[in-house]
């Protein structure tokens, strides 16, 4: 009867053969992973946040600008048409008005922008973003630049074309930039043609009936 003494150095002499014979397949594994390792050592670190070597991104003001505005222009987009045009004046659910507290109504599109830039501002940002027109019912959101009025006038003859231009205001440069605000829906014309204050009343969807205005600081 065989005992477990006497298979036991069979056992250790093959294990030690079998380690001598992958000798050769450990050092090629070895030099691998050194190479391997010596490779990721000497690679260039990738860019950190706060870097300020030659990787860095950098944005140009009109970059910036035009991202923001597309930011921007979106919400304002989606909240007309999803909220606005769809429940004021499809499904007839609600009304949006300037009293939408008290009329338990939808905040109007221009109130809904003013709303989200005084909440950026409280947010510190430094950048500015404001609703303006030509043919403002709300006499606060006529022009009050030289730059926002030749700027709007130039996008209401060329909708498909921004406007850019740097302005002084109090004591600091800005990049500022004027983009086309069209009607969207009928929703936009509807209530502007028939607003009381409203000084034009032949608004068509697809027209200008003002310009967003972006601004970026130019020093800080
Ligand atoms: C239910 C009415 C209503 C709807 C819908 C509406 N507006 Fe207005 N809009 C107003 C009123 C009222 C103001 C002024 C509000 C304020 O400044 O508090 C205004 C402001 C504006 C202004 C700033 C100049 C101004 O007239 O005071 C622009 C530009 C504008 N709206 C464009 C649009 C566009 C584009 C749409 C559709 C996407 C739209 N509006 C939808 C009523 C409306």
């Amino acid at each position: 009867m065989k005992t477990k003494h006497k298979a036991r150095p069979r056992t250790i002499k093959f294990l030690w053969i079998s380690e001598l014979r992958a000798w050769p397949f450990t050092a090629v594994w070895l030099f691998f992973f050194c190479a391997l390792f010596l490779v990721a050592g000497c690679r260039e670190e990738p860019p950190q946040a706060n870097a300020t070597n030659s990787t860095e991104v950098t944005f140009k003001p009109q970059e910036m600008a035009d991202a923001l505005h597309a930011v921007i222009a979106a919400n304002r987009e989606q909240y007309s048409l999803q909220l606005v045009q769809r429940l004021c004046i499809e499904e007839k659910v609600l009304n949006a008005t300037g009293n939408w507290k008290q009329d338990k109504a939808l905040p109007l599109p221009a109130q809904m922008l003013r709303m989200e830039s005084e909440a950026v501002q409280q947010k510190g940002a430094e950048f500015h973003y404001v609703l303006r027109s030509l043919w403002p019912i709300n006499p606060k959101n006529a022009p009050e630049t030289d730059t926002e009025r030749l700027g709007l006038q130039f996008v209401a003859e060329h909708p498909d074309t921004n406007y850019y231009a740097a302005e002084s205001l109090g004591g600091r440069r800005y990049f500022t930039a004027v983009y086309a605000d069209t009607a969207l829906c009928t929703a936009c014309v509807d209530c502007h043609n028939r607003h009381q204050e409203s000084p034009r009343t032949n608004f068509r969807i697809g027209e200008v009936m003002g310009g967003i205005i972006v601004r970026v600081p130019l020093e800080f």
